[in-house]
């Protein structure tokens, strides 16, 4: 059975700068609390009306085919990932597909947020082992600026947020010395409205476990996905709780990253490069630390773009890629934890 490769990889961020300084205009917030707090000096905003989580994820893909060295129309399967999708429905992918020209090839979009690149990777690459596509284009792409709420009841979420896309080709390869090696899906249900958007959705006011999520009468409710009162609520807005998720994320973190490097017999000091998903470079910060690796084997990017969610994997891989942190050959382990909760990694020869 083949692995598969990553044959090509590309990124897209908008041109617009959002500094710390500069979102202070609309919340109560310092540059200080949010470089203390979190590490991001500034984050990308997508273009209000030209562009969108599909045409950013566009761009990656571009480069990525190109690199490649294959088009658009040697793609016979989509895989997108993203919490900002253009339309409640359809998907990105179908976006995708339609933009480039593709073959009436299969599109799937994934949806598990922060982990969604490496579930996203995952499906990707058991397609290709067991033979059914051979050109695989994984897609991971936020504009999270669209719906953020910018008051100051929104800034334990609105800072760390950016927009930006990452995209990757998929194919076979016969070689040992590269490819896939592994991945790991995790879940944890339990906690899952601890970091969730409730709006627009089904639940009509109450969690899947029973619990209340506000105390709205039956016409507030409304009869569609969203009502006035809900949106008075700000529930069409995210919502976290912040030190819950990274009390957590700090624990899963090295349990999967270890688990990727038991499973193949390595150990730590045989990694080149881990990526870690960019949610708070505390939290990487932790997680390199316990783990013992040196500076030079974490690369973190979460400064100049803030948390990118899905595409934030891929934009890393890209830019450490690009600056020749990554040759052929290497050991390199993707890791992430966020919202469901869901966590995951990856580990592959570059
Ligand atoms: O990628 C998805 C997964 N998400 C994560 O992994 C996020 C994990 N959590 C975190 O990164 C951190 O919990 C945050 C960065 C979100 C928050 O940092 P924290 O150190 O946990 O702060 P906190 O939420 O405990 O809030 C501390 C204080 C509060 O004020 P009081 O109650 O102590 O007076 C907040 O109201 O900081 C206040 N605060 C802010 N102040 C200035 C919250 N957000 C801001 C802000 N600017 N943007």
């Amino acid at each position: 059975m083949p692995r598969s490769k990553i044959a090509g990889i590309g990124m897209y961020v908008p041109k617009n700068v959002v500094t710390n300084n500069d979102l202070k205009k609309y919340m109560d917030t310092s540059d200080e609390w949010i470089q203390e707090r979190t590490g991001i000096k500034e984050r990308r905003y997508a273009d209000r009306t030209k562009e969108t989580t599909a045409t950013m994820g566009i761009e990656a893909a571009k480069i990525a085919i190109e690199r490649a060295g294959i088009t658009p129309q040697d793609i016979d399967f989509i895989v997108f990932a993203t919490i900002c999708p253009d339309y409640y429905f359809p998907g990105c992918g179908v976006l995708v597909q339609r933009a480039m020209k593709m073959k009436e090839v299969g599109a799937l979009d994934v949806r598990d947020q922060c982990s969604g690149f490496i579930y996203a990777l995952s499906t990707a690459d058991q397609f290709i082992r067991t033979g059914m596509y051979k050109n695989i284009l994984v897609v991971a792409s936020e504009k999270h600026s669209f719906g953020l709420d910018f008051s100051t009841r929104g800034r334990n979420i609105t800072v760390i947020f950016g927009d930006g896309a990452g995209a990757v080709v998929l194919q076979p390869t016969d070689d040992e010395n590269r490819g896939i090696l592994s991945t790991h899906l995790h879940c944890d249900g339990n906690n899952a409205e601890i970091l969730a958007m409730y709006n627009p959705g089904t639940h009509a006011n109450y969690w899947t476990n029973g619990n209340k999520l506000a105390d709205f009468n039956e016409a507030e409710i409304g009869e569609m996905f969203m009502s006035h009162a809900m949106i008075d609520h700000a529930q069409n807005f995210p919502n976290m709780d912040g030190p819950t998720v990274f009390k957590i994320a700090v624990e899963k973190f090295p349990e999967v990253i270890m688990e990727a490097l038991n499973a193949n017999n390595y150990q730590t000091s045989d990694l080149r490069l881990l990526i870690p998903h960019q949610a708070n470079l505390r939290i990487s910060q932790f997680v390199q630390k316990k783990l013992r690796l040196t500076d030079e084997q974490v690369y973190n990017n979460i400064q100049k773009y803030g948390n990118t969610t899905a595409a934030s994997i891929p934009i890393a891989l890209c830019e450490a890629y690009e600056m020749g942190k990554i040759k052929e050959g290497d050991l390199v382990c993707l890791a992430a934890f966020g919202s469901g909760f869901t966590w995951a990694s990856a580990l592959l020869k570059w």
